[in-house]
């Protein structure tokens, strides 16, 4: 039987196989942030040489980079990256995704925008049915906190300060339960249309292209309906 460690492991090493031949000396990637991503970007050093550098989607993932030698590029001066790896909270079968546990959300969704594909990288464990058990990350201007907290509990929602935490981007997180996610594209677009919300932990509109999913029979690969 397989730890949860061993298996965010093999979906790290199933993510280095997929972009070795996507690899070349002008190629940039972009990289999330997370416990899985943690082990993709420690995978991604022994490829050092072989790419010009990556994105990261956090302060966190930019030092874990430079500490193994990766270049670390400012996504204003890159044009397009093949490939962003990444992990998610929750994940369903459309590979619309609730990510944001480690409040990296919105650099996130930005530096997986410009990318032509997002790999989502998990143990089968984030793979649901319905999104919504994971509490739902919000990025909020502090001073929107509490009208944006209104908006959520007249959506259903029941928001909660992410306690002592501000982002990478100065703002703080509202983790929102008890949201019943029927139209995951939808409700995306309504949370990001509320004034002070810089974006929601939903990648819907835009969701994963692909996933390795690691189980204890092997990888899964989904790939977007
Ligand atoms: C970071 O903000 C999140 O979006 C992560 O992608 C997510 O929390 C997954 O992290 P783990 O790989 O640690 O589960």
């Amino acid at each position: 039987m397989l730890t949860q460690q061993q298996l965010k492991q093999q979906s790290a090493d199933a993510a280095l196989a997929f972009i070795e031949p996507l690899l070349g000396p002008d190629v940039v990637i972009g990289v999330g942030t997370g416990s899985t991503a943690d082990l993709f970007i420690d995978g991604l050093a022994r490829l050092r040489g072989r790419l010009r550098g990556a994105v990261a989607s956090s302060e966190r993932s930019a030092a874990r980079l430079a500490g193994h030698g990766l270049d670390v590029l400012d996504l204003n001066d890159v044009q397009a990256m093949p490939v962003y790896i990444d992990g998610a909270d929750e994940i369903d079968a459309r590979l619309h995704m609730i990510k944001g546990g480690g409040g990296a959300l919105t650099r996130e969704k930005i530096v997986a925008s410009v990318a032509d594909r997002y790999i989502c990288i998990a143990d089968e464990s984030k793979l649901v049915e319905r999104l919504g058990a994971f509490p739902l990350p919000i990025e909020v201007i502090p001073m929107a906190r509490e009208a944006v907290a209104r908006a959520v509990v007249a959506l259903g929602g029941q928001p909660r300060l992410r306690d002592g935490f501000v982002t990478d981007n100065g703002n703080i997180i509202l983790d929102v339960a008890g949201l019943h996610i029927d139209d995951a594209p939808g409700l995306e677009a309504r949370l990001n249309n509320l004034p002070g919300v810089v974006t929601c932990g939903l990648f819907a509109q835009s969701g994963a292209h692909v996933a390795l999913l690691a189980t204890q029979q092997g990888i899964r690969e989904l790939h977007r309906p």
